[in-house]
Formats: C-alpha cells, sequence, structure tokens
C-alpha cells in the first residue's frame, strides 16, 4: 500500500459480493463505523457464485479484488459466504493488504450463545459443500450436531424479490422441515442475502430457533482489525458509500435499495479487469 499512514487511514473500505446480498454488510458496518467511506462491487454480471466450481469462485473473488485494489482501498471484507469459503486464503496470501471473510464471524455469531449446539446451515450449494462452516464450528467447540442445507433456490427468489411470495414460502419449508425435524436449536443464515428472509424464516421456524447472521459480528471484527492496525479513519462524519454493479438494471437497484434501506445514490457499472 502506498501514501502515508494518515492517507491510509481515511481512504475506502472495500466490500464486494456477487451481488447486491452483501449490502447487509454494509449497512451494518455503517452503522458500527459510520466515518468509514465504502466502496462496493457486487458482480452481478456473473451471479450466482453458489452454483460455481471452486476454480471459478477463485478467480471471480480474485478479479473483484483488483478492482477494489486497483481504487485504493486500505481493506477489504468479502461479503460472501461462498467466496469466503473458496477463495479467502488465496486472497489473503496473494495481496498485501487486510482481507476479512464472513465465515469466522458468522461462526462466533454462533457460539456467542453458549447454549448453542444442534446447528443448522442454511447457505449456497458451494457453501455447504465447502463444509467450510461445518469445520470451522467443529474445531471451535466439539460436541455440536452440524446438519448444512443447500438451499440454491433461495438466492434467485430473493432477486426476483420474492421475499414475501407463497412460492418462497413453500421452498422454504422443504429446505427447513428436514432440519427442524433435527431439532436445531440455531440456524444459521450462511449467506448474505438470507437475512432479507428473516420475517418468513421466523415465521416458519418453531419460536425456540435462534437465527444468526454474520453482518453484525462481521463489522465487529472488522473494526477490531482497523483499530489493531491504527487504519481507522479520523475523522468524525458519515463516510460515502459507492455502488459499482457488473451489470445495471432497475431491479438490482430497487433490491439495492430494499438491502440497504436507504437511497443507493448513484451506481456506476463496474468493468472488471481479465
Ligand atoms: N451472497 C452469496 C453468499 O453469501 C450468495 C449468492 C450467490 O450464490 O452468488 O454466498
Amino acid at each position: 500500500m502506498v501514501g502515508t499512514i494518515g492517507s491510509v487511514r481515511s481512504a475506502p473500505l472495500g466490500i464486494f459480493d456477487s451481488g447486491v446480498g452483501g449490502l447487509t454488510v454494509v449497512r451494518a458496518v455503517q452503522e458500527l463505523l459510520p466515518a468509514e467511506d465504502i466502496l462496493y462491487l457486487g458482480d452481478t454480471a456473473r451471479l450466482p457464485y453458489g452454483s460455481k466450481s471452486p476454480e471459478t469462485i477463485r478467480q471471480f473473488a480474485d478479479q473483484d479484488v483488483g478492482f477494489l485494489v486497483k481504487r485504493g482501498v486500505k481493506a477489504i471484507v468479502v461479503a460472501c459466504n461462498t467466496a469466503t469459503a473458496h477463495a479467502l486464503p488465496s486472497l489473503q496470501e496473494k495481496y498485501d493488504l487486510p482481507i476479512l471473510g464472513v465465515i469466522e464471524p458468522g461462526v462466533e455469531a454462533v457460539l456467542a450463545n453458549p447454549d448453542a449446539e444442534r446447528i443448522g446451515i442454511i447457505a449456497t450449494r458451494g457453501t455447504i459443500d465447502s463444509h467450510a462452516y461445518q469445520h470451522a464450528l467443529a474445531l471451535r467447540k466439539t460436541g455440536l450436531m452440524i446438519h448444512g442445507q443447500a438451499t440454491p433456490l433461495l438466492v434467485p427468489l430473493i432477486e426476483e424479490n420474492w421475499m414475501d411470495h407463497p412460492a418462497t414460502r413453500q421452498v422454504l419449508k422443504t429446505y427447513l422441515d428436514p432440519l427442524v425435524e433435527k431439532g436445531i436449536d440455531t440456524l444459521m443464515l450462511a449467506c448474505t442475502h438470507y437475512p432479507l428472509l428473516m420475517p418468513i424464516l421466523r415465521d416458519l421456524l418453531p419460536a425456540d430457533v435462534r437465527m444468526v447472521d454474520s453482518a453484525t459480528t462481521c463489522a465487529e471484527h472488522l473494526n477490531q482489525e482497523l483499530a489493531r492496525l491504527d487504519l481507522l479513519h479520523e475523522l468524525g462524519g458519515v463516510g460515502k458509500l459507492d455502488l459499482h454493479l457488473t451489470d445495471l438494471s432497475d431491479a438490482f437497484e430497487a433490491l439495492a435499495r430494499q438491502f440497504l434501506k436507504q437511497s443507493t445514490g448513484r451506481i456506476h457499472r463496474a468493468v472488471l479487469d481479465a
């Protein structure tokens, strides 16, 4: 990274996802670190990542990071579980800036409740097949019952803005029933899109099942890491959010507003280097 430490502190944070789901992480970061400028990249042209091979996901994530690094970000959050599961170690090895993922924070959020014993995980097929959550949970605590359920239809339903549609309810019931039958006490929403399904999930799950997502803990991790590296933005005020998507459409814009719960400002079209 070039520049004085002061100029590095005032550089933006880079956050990326395969689409607009990572904006749930952006919201959590804005709440905890309001002074930080954020440069967000959503690879909407190539969404979903969750059904692609590990090699392709690593290649896409590398191009996403390259885009952000070129624009001078001081640290990067991989706000995509699928990309974290398959690409985080290779990205951390290749690039010379702090790069954080969403899986460790998610695991920490699950284990924040000492009574969590029977964990259901819903995620893309890529995340479930990587076993990244299952391994990270088992490493941190022995004796857990862990049930991973690939839920590949959820991202298209959310991207279609069908959060409240009977078809989504039916699909969710099909995915959740086996987990409920196994008596889960915690459901990990291991995809950055899924927090938008919280109301319908709450409706479908037994009242004593706790739902966990990684956005808030991820923002806390980022805060700690920036403080440790003396990279927190020094000035107060409200940072700006700069949104870049590799494919622009009215539907993505509407969805982005819904994820952010605020207006998006102008969204730029991003062109990634090959
Ligand atoms: N947001 C991505 C994740 O957290 C899922 C979307 C996709 O499949 O690209 O895994």
